[in-house]
């Protein structure tokens, strides 16, 4: 049994029947805020356990104003899902791709929502010499060959984001684009970067939000998609009724009322992820250089740990890591780590290079 046996990270259910039960895992392998939820979230999830005797807002109409605002874009732009993932499998649905164009490696979700449907892939393969990049011949690739192409923005896992240049070829292409910015809100730069606007005012494009990650509450779910009008009413009726539950509901207008939270955020970001990043490379490892609140690294060739055998050796320690050899795209020595607090990053430090100095 692996850790990933559902795909993804965080999976501490399957951690305790692979290292033991634990009350706490030091966990590296799910890409979370560490400052935890914002304050306002915990008092509004307080007062929102009254109204669960009744149904929630079917047209989340408050939160959908709250990020029209702080988007600068119509509540009419925007669906709010159950999660990223809901909102990635809503906009494959109303899109109905014949030939979808991605990368490898790249966040698993996409090509499963695609075989849900049964559509065929195109796959371009992201080089390890140029750092994961997207080039603009990848683009020019699979803007020719496909009728949707779906990218993260920054990709996942290499934590890339999609070249100025590269965008432009998509754009400009008659192809589909669904964007994936789930990592995107970690970024100082996340205005000028984001295709939020663009979205809103062109057809064909769909951006794809979470509010899981940065606000730390994967367990309730919660994401939202943007793009033109039309589109997002066809969404919302390929949409479960009541999808986005009233406490989801509640932590997402209350998050986004905390601004002095999300400046903090993006401060701890871009103050730790180059000190995580010098760390792992003081070890001996290839660190990928890229935007997000993770770090993919690779072990030397020569080296006798492998991603699986780090990830069991750090897991009987307490501490998980994501084996990205599950990405088709990478090899055996490709790990993908989670960028933490100061503490929690010096014990991942530490514990690695004691692992790493030994045998498997
Ligand atoms: C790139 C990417 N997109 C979307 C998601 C789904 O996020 P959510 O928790 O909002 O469904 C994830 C979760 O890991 C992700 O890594």
């Amino acid at each position: 049994m692996m850790l990933e046996r559902f795909g993804h990270g965080g999976d501490w259910h399957t951690a305790a029947d692979l290292f033991g039960e634990r009350e706490q895992w030091l966990d590296f392998s799910a890409n979370m805020n560490p400052l935890g939820p914002p304050p306002h979230v915990h008092e509004a999830l307080r007062s929102a356990w009254q109204t669960i005797t009744r149904y929630p807002d079917p047209a989340v109409r408050e939160l959908r104003e709250k990020l029209a605002s702080h988007h600068g874009i119509s509540p009419d732009n925007i669906l709010v899902g159950n999660g990223a993932a809901e909102c990635i499998d809503l906009a494959m649905r109303v899109l109905k791709p014949r030939r979808l164009g991605l990368v490898r490696p790249a966040f698993s979700e996409y090509e499963e929502a695609a075989a849900k449907l049964g559509c065929e892939l195109h796959e371009v393969y992201l080089k390890t010499e140029n750092s994961f990049v997207l080039e603009e011949d990848l683009a020019v690739r699979l803007s020719d060959c496909c009728d949707t192409v779906i990218l993260g923005h920054p990709n996942n896992p290499t934590g890339q984001l999609i070249p100025g240049a590269s965008l432009r070829i998509l754009l400009s292409s008659g192809s589909k684009l669904i964007i994936d910015e789930a990592f995107l809100d970690f970024s100082q730069e996340e205005e000028t970067l984001s295709l939020i606007p663009e979205a809103a005012r062109r057809e064909g494009l769909i951006v794809i939000r979470s509010m899981t990650k940065f606000y730390a509450i994967p367990g309730l779910r919660l994401g939202y998609a943007v793009a033109d009008a039309a589109l997002i009413r066809e969404m919302q009726k390929l949409q479960v009724p009541w999808s986005v539950n009233a406490m989801a509901q509640a932590a997402g207008i209350a998050a986004l009322e905390d601004s002095e939270y999300a400046a903090r955020t993006k401060q701890w970001l871009a103050d730790e992820r180059p000190w995580l990043t010098q760390a792992l490379k003081g070890l001996g490892l290839t660190v990928y250089s890229g935007m997000p609140n993770y770090i993919l690294f690779a072990l030397p060739e020569d080296s006798p740990w492998t991603a699986a055998s780090l990830q069991q050796a750090l897991g009987r320690k307490g501490i998980l890591i994501r084996d990205a050899s599950h990405f088709r795209g990478l090899t055996n020595k490709f790990v993908r780590c989670a960028v933490r607090d100061r503490k929690d990053n010096e014990v991942l430090i530490v514990e690695m290079r004691k692992l790493l100095a030994a045998h498997p």
